[in-house]
């Protein structure tokens, strides 16, 4: 079921007309959502993943949904598995065929929770031969074609706030997209003056079923059976994000409206990964405990100025 109206998007119809955007991963979750606002925009987008009959299903749905909007683009489903650099060379060839792509969002991945000693070999290739190597290859397929035709684009990246503080139990993922971060700082240095440009979105918790099979395993919500769960009490804002932010996060660094924008990871977590030391919880306290508190602290003082000699 599609999830936007033009309510949901900040921007103007027929904004994107013109551009060409393969967002990886896009039949599901985040990347169907960022496909979804890019198509009703006016984009050319391609979507791939590798259930092929999961982006075809997904590409019609979209078409389908926004088919009476002025203006809207249309969505192209291709499998592709990005730990192939064979196949994502192959996949680029097709797209480019059509014409060159203006936008590329390296939004598809692999992760589950773990304790990192019981990891093997393939576990840990699991995840990061479809984050980091996929991701680089196909950036890459990009990269070597906007080069040599003088083209600019737009490349954002799909990370997580663990790039900067860190991913207990999610050991390969947390590298894996660092490892993304670092590339997307590089890479808006080096490829900046030809006119390609690098970002990136950490985002804090979406519920897709994706990423809930992997991370809450076993749960109703997981199962599909129940609604997701409610937000995590220490996000700042107190809620889960929702998919129409992220959509207009990722449409705005797409567009050339943010052209001067190179090289940033931006969070849009609600202020979670900020932690705030450990004190954030305080938010839940009332009068009572504030009252509670400043007494035992004064009474703590008033009990070591009885001791001072100066
Ligand atoms: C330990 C595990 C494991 C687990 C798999 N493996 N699951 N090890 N704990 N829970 C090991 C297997 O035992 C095997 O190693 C190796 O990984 C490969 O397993 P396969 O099942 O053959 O892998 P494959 O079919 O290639 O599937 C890849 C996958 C899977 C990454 C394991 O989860 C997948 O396809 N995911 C795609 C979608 C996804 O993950 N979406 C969530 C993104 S959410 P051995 O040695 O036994 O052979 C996300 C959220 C971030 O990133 C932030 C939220 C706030
Ligand atoms: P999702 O629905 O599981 O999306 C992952 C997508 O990646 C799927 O469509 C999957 O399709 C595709 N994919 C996996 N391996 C692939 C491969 N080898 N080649 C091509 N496509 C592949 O999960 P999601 O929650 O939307 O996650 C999307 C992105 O957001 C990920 O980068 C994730 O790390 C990030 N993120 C999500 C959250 C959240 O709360 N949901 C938070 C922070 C970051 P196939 O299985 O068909 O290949």
């Amino acid at each position: 079921m599609a999830e936007f109206s033009m309510d949901d998007l900040m921007f103007r119809p027929g904004l994107m007309q013109g551009q060409r955007i393969l967002i990886t991963g896009g039949g599901t979750g985040l990347g169907k959502v960022m496909a979804e606002a890019c198509v009703m925009l006016g984009a050319q987008v391609y979507i791939c993943g590798r259930r092929g009959g999961v982006v075809e299903a997904t590409a019609k749905e979209l078409n389908e949904a926004h088919a009476g909007l002025a203006g809207v683009g249309h969505c192209t489903g291709v499998a592709c598995d990005i730990r192939v650099p064979e196949a994502i060379a192959e996949m680029i060839d097709t797209v480019w065929a059509d014409g060159p792509l203006t936008g590329l969002v390296n939004n598809a991945a692999g992760n589950f929770i773990s304790r990192t000693e019981d990891l093997s070999a393939r576990g840990f290739d699991a995840i990061s031969n479809i984050v980091f190597r996929g991701s680089f290859f196909v950036t890459l397929e990009c990269g070597k074609r906007w080069l040599a035709q003088g083209k600019h684009a737009s490349v954002i990246s799909i990370l997580t706030t663990w790039v900067w503080n860190g991913g207990p139990f999610t050991v390969p993922s947390a590298m894996s997209k660092a490892g993304l971060n670092v590339m997307t700082q590089s890479l808006a240095v080096e490829w900046g003056n030809r006119g390609i440009r690098f970002n990136a979105i950490a985002p804090g918790p979406f519920p897709t079923e994706g990423a809930w099979a992997r991370l809450n395993p076993g749960s109703a919500e997981a199962d599909g059976a129940a609604p997701p769960p409610p937000a995590d009490p220490t996000i700042p804002l107190g809620r889960n994000g929702e998919m129409r932010e992220l959509a207009n996060l990722a449409v705005y660094l797409l567009d050339p409206g943010s052209a001067y924008v190179n090289g940033q990871t931006i969070a849009i977590d609600g202020g979670s990964h900020l932690g705030g030391g450990g004190f954030g919880r305080l938010a839940e306290w009332g009068d009572a405990e504030w009252a509670a508190a400043r007494n035992a602290i004064q009474s703590a003082n008033e009990k070591d100025r009885a001791q001072r000699t100066v």
